[in-house]
């Protein structure tokens, strides 16, 4: 950082505005991690109530994890017309099963079933597709506690514990309409994606928590290798995850050219 920079950055420190604040984030920003984007305050759902109370029940309110919170609360609005029951493949501390079973709950047009898949003893082995980032067992969470905190939705509820794929065999003769992947890993991706694949609606949504990030290769290149032949592919979004939605042709994905016919 200048001279200069550092001097404002103070100033701004000293004698804040909104824009201040904001410049002295970018400054930090660029200081701390050169290719770090910000993204604007100005969002209405960053000062949502309600919402705010959930990620705080789940002490995600200041953590990075509130973007793609958001995003399954809305894509899941996407599907409330779509039969079949929800799945979650990746549980944790059930954060989004928790938002999952608070919107089908509202869904008055079918009677849905949640179904919870973990191991509850953390990350599988990873493999060499996978990258450095992760390690078997972590993040792993007491099935119990996440039934306690999913409380609430109990009769909503059915838990399969155990290492994916073995329990999907309980769900054989389901069909879905909002599934979530959540694992970190290449293979119970794999295995995710090809057991629900056929089982989704017409019209329901696969969402993948984990795609497109760089923390999560395996993940990626999973989804994307089940999707090569289908006429649905992920879309990508901007804070991490993607989705695509049964049945709906997508374009491949478009890399950017400036129009250059020389390029
Ligand atoms: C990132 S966490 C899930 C976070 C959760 N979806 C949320 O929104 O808070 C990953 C979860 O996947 C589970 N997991 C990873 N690999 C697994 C496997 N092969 N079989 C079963 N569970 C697995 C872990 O136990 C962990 O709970």
């Amino acid at each position: 950082m200048t001279l200069y920079k550092a001097v404002k950055c103070i100033r701004n420190f000293f004698s804040p505005t909104e824009t201040r604040k904001l410049s002295n984030l970018r400054m930090l920003a660029e200081f701390q991690f050169k290719d770090y984007r910000l993204t604007w305050p100005q969002m209405n759902w960053w000062y949502d109530q309600s919402f705010n109370a959930y990620l705080q029940q789940f002490g995600e309110k200041n953590g990075f994890n509130t973007h793609r919170k958001w995003m399954l609360w809305q894509l899941i609005r996407l599907v409330e017309n779509v039969p079949g029951d929800t799945a979650e493949c990746g549980v944790y501390k059930g954060a989004s099963s928790w938002l999952i079973c608070a919107a089908i709950r509202n869904h008055k047009q079918f009677k849905r079933v949640h179904h919870l898949f973990d191991s509850y003893e953390g990350l599988s082995e990873p493999s060499s597709i996978d990258g450095q980032h992760w390690s078997a067992g972590d993040l792993s969470f007491a099935e119990k506690q996440v039934l306690n905190t999913l409380g609430a939705f109990k009769r909503l509820i059915i838990s399969h514990k155990g290492w994916i794929p073995e329990r999907f065999d309980d769900v054989k003769n389901s069909f879905f309409s909002f599934v979530h992947v959540d694992v970190d890993l290449y293979q119970p991706t794999k295995d995710s994606i090809e057991f629900f694949y056929d089982r989704i609606s017409p019209g329901g949504l696969f969402l993948c928590d984990d795609y497109g990030f760089t923390t999560c290769p395996g993940v990626t290149r999973a989804v994307d290798e089940y999707l090569s032949d289908k006429p649905e592919k992920m879309i990508s979004l901007d804070a991490g995850g993607g989705f695509f939605i049964k049945g709906v042709n997508t374009g491949n994905a478009i890399i950017y050219s400036n129009g250059d016919k020389n390029e």
